[in-house]
């Protein structure tokens, strides 16, 4: 039993040593424009996912959603996020898809995370991505005008789908 106890605490040393030789001395392939391997994808995911629910606090969503607030969410999205994220008239971003991550692309497919959880991710951002910390920028109720727009994605009132279509700024 020693023996197999002694084996596996070797073997847990040699992998360590061998994974931090394989980073230390740059044979990890850090290209943006490769894809992911499973393994990494995989790892990340999860723990994305799990940081998330273990860490967005179950709020509700403040903002009722208003033709005011899904216009004010309309543009601060156009603005700040459709580049990355797409637009109606480019739903696929080719800046987005460049990163790696990639930027979800909600023209296409709607984020199925919950709204405390949206309003987290876009508040605080995600490490090692190209999705920043809005926080920084936005106060927390235009944040949640934004989320409460992209709980709506799929019944805008015509004149809001009109303003996505504008170049970005245009705030008459
Ligand atoms: C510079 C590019 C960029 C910009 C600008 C950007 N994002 Fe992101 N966003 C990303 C990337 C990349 C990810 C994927 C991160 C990951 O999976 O680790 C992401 C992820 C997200 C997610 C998580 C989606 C999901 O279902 O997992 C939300 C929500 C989000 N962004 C909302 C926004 C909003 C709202 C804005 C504007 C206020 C914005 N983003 C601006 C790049 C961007």
């Amino acid at each position: 039993m020693k023996n197999f106890v002694a084996g596996i605490a070797a073997a847990l040393i040699v992998f360590t040593i061998a994974g931090w030789l394989y980073l230390e001395l740059g044979f990890a392939d850090l290209r943006a424009n490769l894809p992911q391997s499973w393994l990494e994808s995989k790892l990340a995911t999860t723990a994305l996912n799990a940081s998330v629910v273990r860490h967005a606090q179950p709020q509700q969503n403040p903002i009722a959603p208003t033709e005011a607030n899904l216009l004010d969410g309309a543009r601060l999205y156009r603005d700040k996020c459709a580049d990355c994220h797409g637009r109606p008239d480019n739903p696929v971003s080719d800046y987005g898809a460049s990163f790696n991550p990639r930027a979800p692309q909600f023209m296409q497919a709607h984020s199925r995370l919950r709204e405390n959880q949206t309003f987290y991710l876009i508040k605080y951002g995600v490490r090692q991505s190209a999705m920043p910390a809005w926080g920084n920028i936005m106060a927390d109720s235009e944040i949640w005008q934004v989320v409460t727009f992209l709980s709506h994605l799929d019944d805008l009132p015509p004149s809001i789908q009109q303003e996505l279509h504008q170049p970005a700024g245009t705030n008459p």
